[in-house]
């Protein structure tokens, strides 16, 4: 029988045949869910849903289940403690050109610090740390104005600045996946902080394979492997580096079922910094253009990131870094349902609806005149909706140029 219950009355055991509200409001990829603990029912709190619909053949009833907690618990990390997530920070939604200025200023700040730490790790001088928090908390800052200017900026890269670029949009979408999850200001900037030291490592791997323009063989491979060891010793000589951020230095290249490196740490012995820096670094990696080949679509590398939530990533957590990023990134070309194409041009409360630049329209073949469609207001959208992203080599363009940032 299905059956409509409060979130209160919820218990583990119990079958969530579908949710009161939509996809985009609750923290599911799936509609359904068994509850195998209150960790479910605590996240469906934060997210606000107030009720959902059973399924009592597929597990327990109202009442036959066990008594409430006396309080839901919520953990996040084990370096996070509940009182953190409380005094979470929101995500505005100002419109994307109100701070993209600002935030290409931010990005130059960003990778000028990124270039000084790596400088100085080369040198053996000490890593200014607090110059380092401080671009932080303005890049931070800049993502809970708009998640989206920072990180669109972050996409067009220079392929030879890679090791520099790479730290920054690592720590960039970290900073953006904690704000996602609700985490507070410190929390935040400590992962952040992380994310943007990461590799320094490889300030000690020859230059020549880290800048090789081709595949590098198993002997560099295992080389270039070693600057997670390199990392973990030049953060442990650093005074001034807080452990959350030395431990995301040193677990991003861990995987959840034990197959990553240096330790092949397992599950929760990875702690929560390290298991999301693992998925935003290969999420950066891969959407990344590489001296040797090119970036894969977004899209594509997000469908990746969901596979890997069942073996290389913590599913939860692979699930909500998809919600942060959006299913369909600022930046993806789309088709809709109408005949156009169109760049995502900013993100919206709902994640299937975003603000689409149109730029063609296939059911005339030929180009369109500019202009943007929020797909979450009717008003606007008409009804569209996005039926498919495209390969942006298929279309031969420049996203970002289509969306003024180049
Ligand atoms: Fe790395």
């Amino acid at each position: 029988m299905i059956k409509k219950v409060k979130i209160e009355d919820l218990r583990p055991g119990m079958f969530i045949e579908r949710f009161d509200c939509k996809w985009t409001q609750h923290p599911f990829i799936f509609n359904h869910k068994k509850i195998t603990s209150f960790k479910t029912i605590d996240r469906l709190n934060n997210w606000g849903v107030t009720h959902v619909f059973i399924n009592t053949d597929q597990g327990l009833n109202a009442s036959e289940s066990p008594p409430p907690k006396p309080e839901l618990h919520l953990k996040l990390t084990q370096q996070t403690s509940p009182e953190q997530m409380r005094v979470a920070k929101e995500i505005h939604h100002i419109p994307l050109h109100h701070e993209i200025a600002r935030a290409k200023r931010i990005r130059e700040k960003a990778n000028q610090a990124a270039h000084e730490i790596m400088r100085d790790v080369q040198c053996g001088k000490k890593i200014k740390t607090e110059e380092a928090y401080n671009v932080i908390t303005e890049m931070d800052n800049s993502i809970c104005h708009s998640k989206d200017a920072l990180l669109l900026l972050m996409r067009v890269r220079s392929k030879d600045e890679y090791t520099f670029e790479h730290s920054v949009g690592v720590c960039a979408l970290l900073l953006a996946f904690c704000r996602s999850l609700g985490l507070d200001d410190e929390t935040t900037r400590l992962i952040g902080l992380g994310g943007l030291l990461h590799d320094v490592g490889k300030m000690a791997i020859p230059m020549d394979i880290l800048n090789k323009p081709a595949a590098l063989n198993n002997d560099e491979f295992e080389k270039v492997k070693h600057h997670v060891i390199y990392c973990r010793e030049i953060l442990a000589n650093t005074h001034n580096i807080p452990h959350t951020a030395a431990l995301i230095a040193s677990q991003h290249h861990e995987r959840f079922d034990g197959s990553g490196y240096p330790y092949g740490l397992v599950g929760d012995e990875i702690s929560n910094g390290g298991q999301m820096a693992a998925i935003v670094d290969v999420f950066d990696a891969l959407t990344s253009d590489r001296c040797y080949r090119q970036g894969i679509d977004q899209v594509e590398v997000l469908k990746k990131i969901y596979e890997w939530g069942e073996t290389h990533f913590n599913q939860e957590l692979s699930q909500r870094f998809i919600k942060c990023i959006g299913i369909y990134p600022v930046g993806t070309v789309v088709q809709l349902e109408s005949g156009f194409i169109g760049v995502v041009a900013e993100s919206t409360d709902h994640l299937l609806q975003p603000v689409v630049r149109i730029i063609h329209d296939t059911i005339r073949d030929r180009p369109v005149s500019q202009r943007d469609i929020d797909l979450s207001r009717p008003e606007s959208s008409g009804g569209d909706r996005i039926v498919g992203y495209e390969s942006v080599r298929r279309w031969r363009i420049n996203p970002y140029k289509i969306l003024g940032i180049t």
